[in-house]
This record gives C-alpha cells, sequence and structure tokens, in this order.
C-alpha cells in the first residue's frame, strides 16, 4: 500500500470514528444501558436485568433484528454511556428535561410520571415545603437529585437507587425519599411503616429512551417500536406483569430475610 493512501485512509478512519464517536463494529448486537434498582421499568430477577424497558429495547432488537445486551450501570453513567458510544439505548426510566436534550436524542415518551416524596407513617411528609431543611434521600443523578439542589436548594443524601434510599429511611438515616412514583411504590408495596405523598412534589415527568444525537433511523426503528407498544396496549400490559413480578421477588425476599 503506498504511504500516501495509508495516511489517507489512516486519517479517513479517525475521522468516522470522530463522527461515530466509537469504534464499534457491527457484531448483530445493539446495547442497552441502565440501573437496575428502578422497578418495575428494570429490576434484577435471578440475576437477569427484567423491567419495562428491557421489553421495549428488545422490541427495538427484534425489529433491528439484532440481539439485545443488557448493561448495567450507575445511574449518572447511564446517559454519558450512549453520548460516548459504550451503549447503543439507555433505557432506564429517564425523564426527558431540557438540559439533557442538549447532549442526547429523546425518543417520543412511552410513560407519565413525577416524583413523590417517601417518609415513615408516624412523620409524613405530603409536600416540598414539608422537606425543606430535612435528611432528604435520592438517586444520584436523577431529577429528584435536580429538584433538591435547583427547587429545595438544598444538597440532598445521594445513594445508588431508590430501594436503598429507602432501606436508609427505614433505619432511620434520613427523614424521606424524594423518587419517582412507580418505583417508590414497587419499593414500599405491602410495607405499612410507610407513607408516600399523593402529589408530584415537581413537574409532571416522561420518560424516554435516549440515544447518541445525529441517528434519525435508529430514532424513528425506536419511535415506531414504542407507537406500536403504546397503541396496542403493551406497554400497559408490561408494567402490570413487571409489578406484580417484583411484588413476588420481594415478596420472596422478605421470606428469605426473616
Ligand atoms: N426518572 C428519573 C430521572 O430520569 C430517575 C430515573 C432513574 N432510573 C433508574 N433506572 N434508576 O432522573
Amino acid at each position: 500500500m503506498n504511504k500516501l493512501f495509508a495516511r489517507s485512509t489512516a486519517l479517513a478512519g479517525l475521522a468516522a470514528l470522530a463522527l461515530c464517536g466509537c469504534a464499534k463494529k457491527d457484531d448483530g448486537t445493539i446495547t442497552m444501558i441502565t440501573e437496575s434498582g428502578f422497578a418495575p421499568y428494570e429490576y434484577l430477577d435471578g440475576g437477569n436485568i427484567v423491567g419495562v424497558d428491557v421489553d421495549i429495547c428488545e422490541a427495538v432488537a427484534a425489529k433491528l433484528g439484532k440481539k439485545l445486551v443488557v448493561q448495567d450501570a450507575k445511574f449518572d453513567a447511564v446517559i454519558p454511556s450512549v453520548i460516548s458510544g459504550k451503549a447503543d439505548l439507555a433505557a432506564a426510566g429517564i425523564t426527558v428535561t431540557e438540559d439533557r436534550k442538549q447532549s442526547v436524542d429523546f425518543s417520543i415518551p412511552y410513560v407519565k410520571s413525577g416524583i413523590v416524596i417517601i417518609s415513615a407513617k408516624d412523620a409524613p411528609y405530603k409536600t416540598a415545603d414539608e422537606v425543606k431543611g430535612k435528611k432528604i434521600g435520592v438517586q444520584s443523578g436523577t431529577t429528584s437529585d435536580t429538584f433538591c439542589v435547583d427547587v429545595l436548594k438544598q444538597e440532598p443524601e445521594r445513594f445508588d437507587n431508590p430501594p436503598t434510599a429507602v432501606a436508609a429511611l427505614k433505619s432511620g438515616k434520613i427523614d424521606c425519599v424524594i423518587a419517582d412514583i412507580d418505583p417508590a411504590k414497587n419499593c414500599v408495596k405491602g410495607d405499612d411503616s410507610v407513607f408516600i405523598s399523593s402529589d408530584f412534589v415537581g413537574e409532571p415527568e416522561e420518560f424516554a429512551i435516549a440515544i447518541r444525537k445525529g441517528q434519525p433511523e435508529l430514532l424513528a426503528t425506536i419511535n415506531a417500536v414504542i407507537g406500536e407498544m403504546l397503541e396496542s396496549g403493551a406497554v400497559e400490559a408490561a408494567k402490570a406483569r413487571h409489578d406484580a413480578r417484583y411484588a413476588e421477588l420481594r415478596g420472596a425476599e422478605e421470606e428469605a430475610a426473616e
């Protein structure tokens, strides 16, 4: 190979790498990244990550003719992983925010949500005003975290996910937890020592899948899959199925702990 040609191919390779931000070749897989402490959207069942987000991404993978690989990470690392090209799909009950829209593209939303306060039944908190100045637990990097910092103007206690924050509440280390409504309900289901505020404390939120910017075809495929799954009721059905399965697993866990 002539030297000049070799150099220009190397440069073209570099340029392609810079464009796609990754060196991944097509090996027939598509990678989803998530944080698995967020039932019913993602949770561990017998060592596997399952949940509504996994079901949606499985359907996306099937439509693309690829095999889905699911990776677990801290929530703070989920969006950075698609930006760097380490993963293709960030699916983690991710709330669409203006801030995040600057760095990733979002699919159409598939769930409406909001954040609530979880507290002890004998010291219940119902509003944001009531928790100001209290020790508040949140999952690091989430909209609950930004709510504490930006709206309540205080630093929260940061945890890896809602279940670990709720465990700290139950052992008296913190006064309350702020978390997304569905995972909040799931991690206290059947536990009558805990209270959940009935109103959202922040703005209404919507969950969507995030991908690296500039992939219109992938985005269109994801949107088509979500559109079909919303229309057929598959998202709702997956939610009900995973709520039930998680309750079963939690029940089993509690029995084992007794
Ligand atoms: N909806 C919240 C957010 O986007 C929390 C998401 C946490 N997700 C998870 N899989 N742990 O900030």
